[in-house]
């Protein structure tokens, strides 16, 4: 069964599939048979079947000790190193979610990001996740340092060191050296993986699973999504058929930019999340769709009036769920001042879809802006882990597209270098 359906009946501009049905056979045994461009990070196209059942269970039970003994967890990571999980936990957790709570830091260098979330930490019962597979990334190292002094501090060396959890590549780097002598526990990031396909590992399961996720549903859902994207047939692949319009738009029509869209402030983090995925895998020799990301109805109040009139320079892809999981119904009001009685008895997902609807019709009947729909049936933690490989396996066929090496990421380095030679780093 799909679990999500790309549906292009509502593209303004003809897209062909089939005269790249050809390209898309052979890009997709570059993937299966790991010989595209980049091929020493194809880990991650079997990881959802392959992965470490050693190392899962090792991350469940780490899982359980964080909840039973911590009131916070403190995500350090930057990239592909923290958005996954927080892009999970957000979708599935919404504002009710139980405790422990989850921070995110490491992403940032901001004194007053930072600085509020240490004095938020002091006297509070925290554990620390940090996550860099390089090990040396200076956002994420300069946050470690103060979150391990602070945590040491509280609670002594000893008791700090039970604390700590490490995920980092398996051989080499800064982090891996200190997390061995100071004896973390380790979850191991495998080296044919990449920062930003790596939600299927301990990188996103850990914190997925400290928040009260089941890491196995999520890994059910990739798997499901890696059988389903196999046959790289464009009339039943929904990833391809995605990946394919996307590229005919950009190719074909010179369409600049894709504006993913949800109707859930619950997946704000998501489109984060896809935004590193496509930005960093395709933004190279001056090619690529600009990424960006909205949520509707919310933005219809400040981005809906561009997208109505404003340049065409993007198109819209849409992430429609099939059900919630929970609904609210409006109630009954004797006096009706606010007129909303035409409503009575209508769930907020009707008048939510009923939104959906009009805006669609907006935007490519009177605006000619093309749009892509694209239905998941339901965004639980199998759902998530669907969606995480379908967009993972339609970036890399969209790469190679391009003629793109979907997995490195030369640009990054360039602030790197002229940041540690601003700050006197030896060595630059
Ligand atoms: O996707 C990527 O490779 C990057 O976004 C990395 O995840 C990010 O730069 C963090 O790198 P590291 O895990 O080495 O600290």
């Amino acid at each position: 069964m799909k679990h999500i359906v790309t549906d292009l009946g509502h593209l303004v501009h003809q897209v062909d599939l089939g005269k790249y049905q050809e390209k898309v056979n052979q890009i997709n045994l570059w993937i299966k048979e790991k010989t595209g461009k980049g091929n020493d990070f194809l880990g991650w196209v079997d990881q959802p079947i392959a992965y470490d059942k050693d190392e899962l269970k090792a991350i469940k039970e780490a899982a359980d000790y964080v909840r039973n003994n911590y009131d916070v967890l403190v995500v350090c990571g930057i990239g592909g190193s923290y958005l996954g999980a927080r892009a999970a936990i957000e979708a599935l957790g919404g504002l009710t979610r139980k405790s422990p709570e989850i921070i995110f830091m490491g992403q940032t260098l901001d004194p007053e990001y930072v600085g509020d979330v240490l004095d938020y930490l002091k006297g509070r019962k925290f554990a620390i996740n940090v996550i860099s597979k390089s090990g040396t990334t200076t956002e994420t190292a300069v946050s470690f340092r103060l979150l391990k002094e602070l945590l040491e501090k509280n609670i002594g060396v000893e008791m700090a060191r039970k604390s700590i959890f490490a995920t980092t590549d398996k051989e080499k780097g800064a982090l891996l050296t200190l997390a061995k002598k100071e004896g973390y526990t380790t979850f191991i990031l495998p080296s044919d993986i990449g920062g930003r396909y790596s939600v299927q590992t301990a990188v996103g399961l850990f914190p997925i699973a400290v928040a009260g996720f089941d890491p196995e549903e999520i890994l059910e859902g990739s798997a499901a999504a890696r059988e389903d994207t196999n046959d790289p047939d464009l009339s039943k692949n929904e990833a391809y058929k995605y990946a394919v319009a996307r590229y005919a738009l950009y190719e074909e029509y010179g369409i600049n930019g894709e504006m993913l869209i949800s109707y859930s402030p619950s997946l704000v983090q998501v489109g984060e999340w896809w935004k590193q995925l496509f930005g960093e895998s395709e933004g190279k020799s001056d090619k690529a769709l600009v990424p960006m990301s909205a949520t509707f109805t919310t933005d219809l109040h400040s981005l809906g009036q561009f997208i109505q009139q404003g340049t065409k320079s993007f198109f819209e892809t849409i992430i429609r769920k099939g059900s919630y999981r929970k609904d609210v119904e409006m109630p009954h009001d004797e006096e009706n001042l606010d007129g909303l009685n035409f409503l009575e008895g209508k769930p907020l997902s009707y008048i939510n879809e009923k939104a959906y609807e009009g805006t669609l019709l907006a935007h490519t009947k009177d605006a000619g802006r093309d749009n892509i729909v694209l239905s998941i049936d339901k965004l639980d933690a199998f759902g998530m882990g669907y969606l995480f490989y379908f967009f993972e396996r339609a970036c890399a066929m969209s790469a190679y597209l391009l003629g793109i090496n979907p997995f490195d990421q030369p640009g990054v380095e360039i602030y790197k270098k002229n940041m540690f030679h601003l700050l006197g780093k030896p060595g630059y």
